[in-house]
């Protein structure tokens, strides 16, 4: 039996072989030795090449090369196994193709290879001899090769699948495609074709079996057809497959590199189980879904980025503080109103009406759970225990209190921190402090939230309009986080020294509770019972080595401070005891009772001084009260003339505002110069000036028009104001009394001050009413509703005013 060899080899020899032998018909015998071809049927007008082992085969050749060197090569019916295709006459095809040997290769092993050229097809009539080699009867079929219309159509679809074939196959040379589209003859083509493609036995068989050249091209087209698809298909599983093997193969090359690295920096075990043991944390954490999903996505971006990355880094800062934040975390609330009553009244003396409220608070809470934290806001001066207080609330309630000051902050960043992008970024204030309580539960005191700056980097307070609204704070945002935190049941306390510096929509969010400056009695009941213990045990003393009478705290607070609060009392009390505590300490010391005569050695020389009466004893001085930020004050107003005419002099640094209530005041006092008994033409022949010391402190404001009044009255009439009076209260050019703020702030001053007569707006009158009895102690109050009242009052009748007919 005969094998053909690789079809590649069989391409080249085809196309450098010598031009095929023209072998007529009539020359072809009609017995021919039969060369058996197993896996491959040979075509007329190709020239393929045989390897010959078996004896039959080699028989047949020797047979044809004593003759005129044909042969007819027939294929075998596809068997089984090598072993089994025996070289029978059986196994035979009935047609096959009837060749000239062109060369012959004699092999050492006694094998040989051939070159054989098909020349016609035949069929087998009858086997004429079976040994040594089969020898068979042929007819010799001629086929036509017409090339009509349809066979040109048919070609040139089989040389388009070619080409299509060509190019996505590797075993086929790009050569064949010139050389299919430079033949002529259809039957050659046909041939040529089904010698190159891998075909199977049968398809190729039936191709030369074929009568009608079309019927040829039909098949071979539909066999090319299926190649097509198949080898489609194929390449497209491949690719897949390619890509599918490149992407692993990347990931797994990076991924050892990676370990390779890390192992190289000794990182390896210790990321792992720091990872690990965030995630183990992670577990055992109560949190929010939408706060665990995030986690959990971080984590596992954490493990992929390796340490050295700052990315690292950043998740691992981002994680910690998911971790580190109480979201489900609450203290219990002590809900015994006696205890927090006690606690509140352990800490700070009066300040009824805030620590009734907080009362309340807990009495509401005792009823229902779920109540949103209210919001408070004190408001008042300096010292008047507004902070200490905040603290002295969260300890009533068994809550943690945290301290915010909100003072001369300007960027919102600080409120709701910085968006992760940025380098370096942190949560804000609020979830920073929340963290430091750790509890969702604290008090939370936002202090001095009258001083919140605003400028290009945003309001701080806008963003704190979200933080205490309630419907909005249990989704609180920060720009860090990005996770909503529950606000809700923080209970906010704002402190503030005046009101109207807070945004009014923020104002609108808190209950405002005003705080007061204290009285000197409740001073005195202030250092006594909280402010000497302290101070005593700061400086390292206790009672037995010092004790402070009633009448030098008294001496203290009215000789050497003047302040609404207790701050300063504070402060001087513990300058005592540490020089005290110096002579204990230097061993000199003997048990000390601080008497009032005694002070000054301890603290110099007085430092205040009740200057009313002083200042007052000349003309042209009146005492007005002021409201500032520190509480109430008293100021003095000088008002003196000088010969001239006709000009008017305003110092003091007064703001528009209180310029134009000075020029107002003169015009009123001018006009009614005969009624209030001043000489018609003081003004024509006097220079007026009026000054408002201390010159250094900017001051504006309309109240203090009825001073201004008053002032140049007693300069111009040369009589001094009372000095027991003082007064305050916007002036118009009809000479009405207009009502004005702060009156309770200034009744406390005037007192500290030691005034008896207080000269009032008519329309304030409602507001002393609200002021505790014991305040308005000792305070004679006149309601004037217009500037002769005032000055009536002001010099107890030693002026000779005629009533003036006044339009309100
Ligand atoms: N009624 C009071 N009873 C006991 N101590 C008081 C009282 N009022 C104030 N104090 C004490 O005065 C000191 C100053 O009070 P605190 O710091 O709370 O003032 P503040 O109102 O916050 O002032 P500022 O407006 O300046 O912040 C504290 O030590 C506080 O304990
Ligand atoms: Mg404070």
């Amino acid at each position: 039996m005969a094998e053909p060899t690789d079809n590649k080899a069989g391409i080249e020899q085809f196309q450098a072989a010598p031009q095929p032998q023209q072998v007529r018909v009539e020359d072809i015998p009609d017995v021919l030795p039969v060369l058996p071809i197993s896996n491959n049927v040979i075509f007329p007008a190709t020239i393929t090449p045989v390897a010959i082992g078996k004896p039959k085969s080699l028989a047949a050749v020797e047979g044809a090369m004593t003759a005129d060197k044909l042969i007819v090569a027939i294929a075998m019916r596809p068997a089984g196994t090598e072993e089994e295709a025996a070289e029978s006459a059986e196994d035979l095809y009935e047609y096959g193709t009837v060749c000239s040997i062109l060369k012959l290769l004699r092999m050492p092993d006694g094998t040989m290879r051939i070159l054989v050229q098909g020349l016609r097809k035949a069929k087998i009539e009858a086997i004429a001899e079976q040994e040594p080699a089969i020898r068979a009867r042929l007819t010799i079929i001629e086929e036509s090769a017409e090339r009509t219309r349809e066979i040109e159509a048919l070609m040139r679809n089989v040389v388009e699948l070619i080409n299509k074939i060509v190019s996505m196959v590797s075993y086929l040379p790009d050569e064949l495609r010139s050389a299919a589209m430079s033949i002529e003859d259809p039957l050659m083509l046909a041939y040529l074709v089904a010698t190159l493609f891998r075909l199977k036995i049968e398809e190729k068989q039936r191709i030369l079996e074929l009568d009608n050249l079309t019927e040829k091209y039909r098949v071979l087209l539909r066999i090319l057809n299926r190649e097509v698809e198949i080898l489609e298909i194929g390449g497209k599983i491949k690719e897949d497959v390619q890509t599918e093997i490149t992407k692993a193969q990347r990931e797994y090359y990076l991924r050892e590199q990676l370990k390779a690295i890390q192992h190289e920096l000794g990182e390896t075990d210790e990321t792992q189980a720091e990872v690990e043991e965030i995630d183990e944390r992670l577990a055992t954490l109560e949190l929010p879904d939408e706060v665990r999903t995030e986690a959990e996505r971080e984590v596992k971006r954490l493990r992929r980025i390796p340490p050295i990355s700052p990315e690292h880094q950043i998740i691992r800062t981002y994680l910690d503080w998911i971790i580190e934040l109480p979201w489900r975390v609450s203290t219990d609330d002590n809900l015994d109103l006696d205890r927090a009553r006690n606690i509140l009244d352990e800490d700070h003396y009066g300040l009824d009406k805030v620590k009734e409220r907080i009362v309340e608070y807990l009495a509401v809470r005792n009823l229902k759970h779920d109540t949103h934290g209210p919001i408070l806001c004190f408001v008042g001066p300096p010292g008047t225990g507004k902070t200490s207080l905040g603290q002295s609330i969260a300890r009533a309630l068994g809550r943690q209190f945290i301290r915010m000051s909100l003072g001369g902050m300007r960027d919102e960043a600080e409120i709701r921190g910085h968006r992760r992008t940025y380098i370096g970024a942190m949560p804000g204030r609020i979830l920073q402090s929340i963290r430091r309580a750790g509890s969702n539960n604290p008090v939370m005191m936002l202090d001095e939230m009258d001083k919140v700056g605003a400028d290009f980097r945003g309001d701080p307070s806008s963003a704190l309009l979200e933080v205490l609204d309630p419907a909005q704070n249990n989704t609180f945002r920060d720009h860090y986080l990005n996770l909503a935190f529950d606000l809700s049941k923080v209970l906010f306390i704002g402190t503030a020294n005046i009101l109207h510096t807070i945004q009014p929509a923020l104002r609108d969010r808190m209950e405002v509770i005003q705080l007061s400056g204290y009285t000197t009695e409740e001073k005195i009941e202030i250092a006594t019972k909280y402010l000497v213990p302290r101070q005593i045990e700061e400086n390292g003393l206790n009672a037995d080595q010092i004790e402070f009478t009633r009448e030098a705290i008294q001496r203290i607070i009215e000789a050497y401070t003047r302040e609404a609060g207790v701050r300063n009392l504070e402060r001087e009390i513990g300058g005592i005891c540490r020089k005290v505590a110096f002579k204990f300490a230097s061993k000199e010391g003997r048990r000390v009772v601080v008497e009032p005569d005694a002070i000054p050695d301890y603290l110099g020389p007085q430092k205040v001084f009740p200057e009313v009466a002083r200042r007052t004893s000349v003309p042209g001085v009146a005492t007005g009260l002021a409201w500032t930020e520190a509480g109430g004050d008293v100021l003095f107003i000088e008002a003196t003339k000088m010969p001239g005419g006709k000009s008017l002099q305003l110092t003091g640094q007064l703001g528009d505002v209180m310029q134009e209530s000075a020029r107002a005041a003169v015009s009123c006092v001018r006009a009614r110069a005969e009624a209030i008994g001043l000489p018609a033409d003081f003004y024509e022949k006097n220079d007026l000036h009026v000054h408002v010391p201390a010159g250094a402190i900017p001051k504006d404001g309309p109240s203090a028009g009825v001073v201004m009044a008053t002032a140049i009255v007693s300069c111009v009439s040369e009589i001094p104001v009372s000095n027991r009076v003082a007064m305050t209260g916007e002036i118009t050019l009809t000479g009405v009394v207009l009502p004005v703020g702060g009156i309770k702030e200034k009744v406390l001053a005037a007192r500290r001050a030691g005034i008896t007569k207080v000269i009032l707006p008519a329309r304030n009158e409602n507001d002393v009413k609200e002021i505790p009895d014991e305040l308005c102690k000792g305070i004679e109050f006149v309601f004037a509703e217009d500037i002769g009242q005032v000055l009536d009052a002001a010099f107890n009748g030693s002026l000779p005013i005629k009533r003036p007919k006044v339009h309100a």
